[in-house]
């Protein structure tokens, strides 16, 4: 088959795979490149109505699950690897992510090299990405062990229908020469054109009433709020078998080197009748560093009103001395910087806030950096209204909080 003509198939026919080719295929496709030649994949075969029905939950029930002849499930396998290790008096390393990227390399490999052989015979093939969307189902399903899981899956069938050819796009947009160029506004325009202008994805964005295509994208198809949800599920599993440890499993990883943009909450609230504002750097929307201080003080930071949220921007100059600066967007649209936030607030409390940021960015629970800084034994009265607010302006960041609390004393 010539590769400008392949498409996904979805839709099979009631006639059956003879055995015979399944087989030939699943063996064919071995030849593929692996690692070590340790071949670290399994393939799970489902033919049965019984198990493909259990199966189809997982997949979101997609039609194809249910309504294809053949079922495959291609697993990262280490498991086989380490029994013949250990059955073999070698002392097997392979429970870490490094192995599982590893196993997972070579199942994706097999796969690829399954679906052209089985197309090459004139057979339909759709690839299911939801199979690491909720994995331990599958698994459950399949009575994976550890140090197996499953990474593919393929409805396969003879095609019942022939669908349009999706589009591409170009090579330019894809291929770097010799280093990689960033895109640009006008590159962007151009490699996405022919993709925006087609009618299908016009209608996809009138009737999910978006403003752009990436918007269906973002805000329907791919979500963050899904993709964090599925990302913790993959890492849970992951240590249930036995891929990774538990320690290896935070949701967000350290970032020991600010970025020198973080975007930032404005959080204002009074103590004891003075106004203090808060700014509440953000990575990944937990917070990564906070600079507190008085608000009308005339030193201080007079900011308007409207203002809830902006960039901290940091700047290193020539000899190495380091500033913050804080630009946000005015009513207006402009953009609007004030320089040397550090110079603002009193040193006292600056030198507070880069302990307590010191904590924030290697990810001490919020809970746990709220106890900490209430628990400081601080004689000073201004001192003491600096730890009771930050207090305060973090609790806004506990899971599952009220974020309005604080603002609504304004
Ligand atoms: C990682 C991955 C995940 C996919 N997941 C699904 C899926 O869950 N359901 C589906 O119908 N198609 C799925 N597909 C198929 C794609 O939708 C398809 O390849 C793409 O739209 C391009 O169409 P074409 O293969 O016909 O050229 C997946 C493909 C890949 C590579």
């Amino acid at each position: 088959m010539n590769i400008k003509e392949r498409r996904t198939i979805r839709k099979y026919t009631q006639q059956p795979i003879p055995n015979e080719l399944l087989n030939r295929l699943i063996e064919e496709a071995a030849r593929t490149q692996t690692m070590g030649n340790l071949q670290l994949y399994s393939v799970v075969v489902t033919k049965s109505a019984e198990m493909k029905r259990k199966l189809a939950p997982a997949h979101f029930n997609q039609p194809m699950v249910t309504e294809a002849p053949v079922v495959i499930t291609v697993c990262a396998d280490f498991r086989r690897t380490t029994d013949w290790c250990e059955f073999r008096n070698a002392v097997p390393g392979y429970n870490n992510l490094l192995s599982f990227m590893n196993a997972a390399t070579d199942a994706l490999l097999y796969t690829q090299t399954f679906c052209n052989l089985a197309e090459e015979e004139g057979l339909g093939v759709c690839f299911l990405g939801t199979t690491i969307y909720m994995p331990q189902q599958i698994i459950e399903v399949l009575d994976l062990p550890k140090l197996v899981f499953p990474v593919a899956t393929l409805t396969v069938g003879w095609p019942d229908e022939k669908p349009a050819l999706t589009d591409r796009l170009p090579m330019k947009s894809f291929v770097h020469e010799e280093t990689y160029q960033p895109y640009t506004d006008q590159s962007i325009n151009q490699f996405y054109a022919n993709k925006e202008a087609l009618e299908e994805n016009k209608h996809f964005v009138e009737i999910n009433g978006k403003e752009t295509l990436a918007q269906v994208f973002t805000d329907i198809r791919y979500t963050k709020k899904d993709n964090e949800l599925m990302s913790q599920g993959l890492l849970d599993t992951l240590l249930r078998q036995d891929f990774i440890k538990p320690d290896s499993t935070p949701m967000f990883s350290v970032v020991e080197t600010r970025p020198e943009i973080l975007e930032c909450d404005v959080v204002r609230f009074q103590n004891k009748k003075e106004k203090w504002v808060a700014f509440v750097g953000l990575l990944d929307n937990l917070p990564y560093e906070i600079f507190t201080g008085l608000m009308d003080d005339e030193e201080g930071i007079a900011l308007p009103k409207s203002v809830t949220s902006g960039r901290i921007i940091k700047h290193v100059d020539r000899d190495g001395q380091k500033r913050y600066d804080f630009q946000f967007i005015n009513k207006r649209g402009y953009k609007t910087t004030i320089e040397g936030l550090s110079e603002k607030f009193s040193p006292e409390y600056w030198d507070y806030a880069k302990l307590i940021s010191g904590v924030l960015r290697y990810r001490m629970p919020i809970d746990h950096v709220i106890r900490l800084v209430t628990s400081l034994q601080l004689e000073k009265d201004n001192i003491n209204s600096w730890k009771v607010g930050v207090a305060r302006v973090l609790r806004k960041y506990l899971p599952g909080s009220q974020e309005e609390e604080l603002l609504d004393e304004e």
